[in-house]
């Protein structure tokens, strides 16, 4: 029997609650509310994937500039210059970010406008170039308030999925959830994907807020319906308990 491939995040914990990974070619979408930990477990999903597994990763960037990126993942002891600077590289950043806060940018990836046809030609000359096994488009929502449309918005979602999947990347799309409403922003984004991982905050008993992990969906595999609790460490996301 074939045995279905996996892409370890790389936090043991996590990789063990979707039994091994995330299945090979696959998107993922990571919701949650604001300063839940969307990008951090994302740069943790491409560091550990480039160091570990030697797996070049895309990131594209569209609510933060890789200056601030590479600044945020740098407190964690991820030094995404590093993998810039690899021969050959372990990573490229696709800067839409800066452009889109109307700066100059001097990124060697960069692109001026937030258009769909745009993002997809600048990964797949990326993606040639780097080799990359892994992506994660940072965030999705900013790419779907450019569209009126629910119609509009799961197209482009679809899109964007499939040519990832078509590619042969495994991907993580970070989606900004409201606090206590549906899963996404726009009620749609999970159900395009193969999985849905919540990041969410919670008051425990004392009163104090907790951070949760929760697996809302992973097609085609088994994995943890348990809430768990996890903690940002001077070593990034660690899974603390179920
Ligand atoms: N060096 C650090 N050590 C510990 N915790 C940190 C560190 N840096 C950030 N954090 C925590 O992580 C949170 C931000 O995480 P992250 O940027 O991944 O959130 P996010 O879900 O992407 O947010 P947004 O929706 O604003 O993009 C901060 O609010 C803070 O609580
Ligand atoms: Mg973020």
């Amino acid at each position: 029997m074939n045995s279905i491939e996996r892409v370890k995040i790389g936090i043991p914990e996590l990789d063990d609650l979707l039994h091994g990974g995330f299945i090979k070619n696959s998107s993922t979408v990571i919701t949650g509310g604001v300063g839940t930990g969307k990008t951090i477990l994302s740069l943790q999903f491409l560091w550990n994937g480039a160091k570990t597994y030697n797996e070049p990763g895309l990131l594209i960037t569209i609510d933060e500039s890789p200056a601030e990126l590479r600044r945020e993942a740098a407190m964690f002891g991820w030094d995404l210059k590093e993998l810039e600077e690899a021969n050959p590289p372990l990573l490229a950043i696709i800067d839409i970010a800066t452009p889109r806060a109307g700066l100059p940018s001097d990124e060697r990836y960069t692109l001026r406008e937030l258009d769909l046809p745009l993002i997809i030609k600048k990964i797949y000359d990326t993606h040639k170039e780097i080799n990359a096994k892994r992506a994660v488009v940072d965030s999705l929502s900013a790419l779907g308030f450019r569209y009126d449309s629910l119609g509009k918005i799961r197209s482009i979602i679809f899109q964007l999925t499939s040519f990832l999947n078509e590619l042969e990347v495994t991907s993580l799309m970070t989606v900004e959830s409201p606090e206590n409403s549906s899963i996404s922003r726009f009620g749609i984004e999970e159900f395009l994907a193969q999985g849905v991982i919540q990041l969410f905050l919670r008051n425990d008993d004392a009163g104090n807020l907790k951070r949760n992990l929760q697996i809302r969906k992973m097609r085609s595999t088994q994995h943890s319906l348990k809430n768990f609790f996890f903690e940002i460490s001077d070593k990034g996301i660690v899974i603390l308990s179920g």
